[in-house]
């Protein structure tokens, strides 16, 4: 069935110049494709929004600053179970727990720090499309 889902590559990916890679991995799964592409420094009231779910959590204050701190790329990418997909790809939430092969397995070690964020359902990946492309139908 095909899907679109919500990206984010995370401040941290777009610091330390891992664009091309995270979206490589991304493009070089045979029919997916990025329908919508942006750069920009995501602001509160938009990650108030996205992360609505952890309000009041103890990471939830660093994880706000951290992800505020510098551009990330927001993107929707469509294609055959795009959603489950892009999930494994990125791997478990704690970088050290993903294994090797892995989007957060390859590249991290700090949980607030995991690089890549993926809508976890279908029903997310709607709420957080309007949240980041308000304009796409
Ligand atoms: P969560 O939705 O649980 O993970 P995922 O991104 O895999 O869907 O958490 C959202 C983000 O919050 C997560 O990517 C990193 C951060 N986070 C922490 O900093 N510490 C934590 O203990 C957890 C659970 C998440
Ligand atoms: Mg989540």
């Amino acid at each position: 069935m095909s899907q679109r889902t919500l990206v984010l590559l995370k401040p941290d990916a777009v610091r330390r110049g891992l664009i091309g890679e995270l979206i490589g991995r991304i493009e070089h799964k045979a029919g997916w494709t990025i329908s919508a592409l942006e750069l920009r420094t995501l602001e509160r009231p938009v990650l108030e929004q996205h992360y609505a779910e952890h309000v009041g959590r103890p990471f939830y204050e660093p994880l706000m600053e951290f992800m505020s701190a510098g551009p990330s790329v927001a993107m929707v990418v469509e294609g055959e179970r795009v959603i489950e997909g892009v999930r494994a790809l990125a791997g478990p939430t704690d970088p050290i727990a993903a294994p090797a092969g892995t989007i957060r397995g390859d590249y991290g070690t700090i949980t607030r720090e995991n690089l890549i964020h993926a809508s976890d359902s279908a029903e997310s990946a709607e709420r957080e499309i309007k949240i980041f492309f308000p304009g796409l139908a």
